[in-house]
């Protein structure tokens, strides 16, 4: 079996090179000549655990491949998957749908053989029909069909999440884009992972009702977190006390400074829209929107705060950058309004983050400065703020804080460092959700 890709970032790679472990012909066509040249050459342009492995490999066996053109990557493809970026429009809110489209037209007027286009891509509901319409109207000589596939993986553990999923949903509409579909995923359905077939809209919608869901969940223990600070409750306990109900779950109820990357806050936007428009106007959904856009920028006065009111002439060290630990992705991270923030508010700001320091150069401000390792970052800073759960933070403690660093505050927007002994240290130690302990005599 052939497929093609067309993009090749954190979901085109990664899904192509997972289906290529699966034995099928992938070829992941990427229109950007530089990451294409590097993807060549045996590099990968993006950070995630395992996927250079895995990547080389399949390339090896001759099952992966990268093709300059796509005329030659969709040559003989049974299904053809779309995995452009599908980023929040700029003013509306609306998902950006100009790549996925761009890419269609791209794939129907190459193509020279019957085909289905499949959307991995997070597409808003409807975007299917219009690829249908796009597909008989540029092509009608061609049988070409469109079908949904969303994808659920999470960037740090894609690779895992790709190949032992929770389950894979599978929009089609006919019996030839179903059986494609299900010979494609046949690996998975043999180790008995759920597929869910639905139609077309209703798979584009689970991918949207699933985002939404999570960032819900998010939302909701990041408000209760605030209700522990007033009434001196702890949110890590409330947490696990509420996530033991099988009903609601364990996962997505870590408080932090709000949620990021590159799906949770565009497809909650997208969502919002979406239901706007269908005369279904989702409150929650806008509800989540508008608390945790407050929240990252709330994270400011946070630290504004534990410095005694003024950060102006302060060092502070902000440790990790990216939006989450294991990966290198900045895509609306936590720590961008937050590090442009105190900056404004007249502090010396110096980041560190174990692998996004490349892709965080480009975005952050020039005002700040990048250290090359912790010990840097921290010496001689005033306040230490962890953004990003990276392991190596996890292990500093405050004894070494104490060596390295002039002051001794420490904003912990993550709750992984112990409050008793950064207390017994004298620290002033702010987490999230916590009663803050009374400062050591
Ligand atoms: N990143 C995630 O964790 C994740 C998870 C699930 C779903 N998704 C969804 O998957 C889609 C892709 O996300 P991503 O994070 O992989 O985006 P990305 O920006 O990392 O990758 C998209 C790639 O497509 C390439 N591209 C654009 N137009 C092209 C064309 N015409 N031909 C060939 N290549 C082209 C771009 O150069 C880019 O490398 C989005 O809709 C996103 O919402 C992402």
């Amino acid at each position: 079996m052939k497929i093609a890709i067309i993009g090749g970032g954190y979901v085109g790679l990664v899904s192509g090179a997972c289906f290529a472990e699966f034995g099928v012909d992938v070829a992941v066509f990427e229109a950007d000549p530089a990451k294409r040249a590097m993807l060549l050459e045996g590099k990968i342009p993006i950070y995630e655990p395992g996927l250079d492995k895995l990547v080389a490999d399949n390339s090896a066996a001759g099952r992966l491949s990268f093709p300059t053109t796509m005329e030659i990557g969709i040559t003989g493809a049974e299904a053809i998957f779309i995995a452009v970026g599908t980023p929040t429009r700029r003013g509306d809110g609306h998902a950006d749908l100009s790549y996925v489209f761009a890419a269609v037209e791209q794939v129907v007027l190459a193509l020279d053989h019957p085909a289905i286009i499949v959307t991995k891509s997070t597409v808003p509901v409807g975007t299917g029909r219009k690829i249908a319409e796009i597909a008989h109207r540029l092509r009608p000589d061609l049988k070409i069909e469109v079908a949904s596939n969303p994808e659920f993986l999470r960037e740090g553990s894609a690779i895992t999440d790709f190949m032992r999923p929770d389950r894979v949903v599978v929009g089609a509409d006919t019996d030839w884009a179903r059986d494609v579909l299900q010979r494609l995923y046949r690996p998975l359905y043999l180790i008995e992972t759920p597929i869910v077939f639905a139609g077309l809209e209703t798979a584009e919608l689970i991918k949207y009702a699933a985002n939404g869901f999570l960032a819900m969940k998010i939302t909701f223990i990041n408000e209760m977190a605030d209700l522990c600070e007033k009434v001196g409750a702890d949110v890590n306990d409330v947490a696990r006390g509420i996530g033991l109900d099988g009903r609601i779950g364990r996962k997505f109820l870590h408080a932090g400074p709000g949620f990021g990357g590159s799906c949770f806050p565009k497809d909650t936007l997208a969502l919002m829209r979406i239901a706007e428009e269908a005369g279904a106007p989702s409150r929650l959904i806008q509800s989540v929107v508008s608390v945790n856009d407050q929240r990252k920028i709330a994270m400011v006065e946070r630290v504004v705060a534990a410095c005694g009111g003024s950060v102006t002439g302060k060092r502070i060290a902000v440790l990790g950058l990216a939006f989450k630990p294991e990966t290198d992705d900045m895509r609306e991270a936590p720590s961008l309004p937050l590090i442009g923030g105190l900056l404004d508010a007249g502090a010396t700001v110096v980041g560190f983050d174990p692998v996004a320091m490349g892709v965080a150069k480009a975005v952050l401000p020039s005002a700040m400065t990048f250290a090359p390792d912790v010990a840097t970052a921290l010496t001689g800073a005033d306040a230490l703020v962890l953004v990003t759960e990276w392991n190596e933070f996890r292990a500093l403690a405050p004894q070494r804080l104490g060596e390295l660093m002039r002051g001794k505050v420490v904003v912990d927007l993550r709750n992984v460092f112990d409050p008793i002994a950064m207390r017994e240290s004298g620290f002033r130690y702010l987490a999230i959700g916590r009663a803050q302990l009374p400062e050591k005599d």
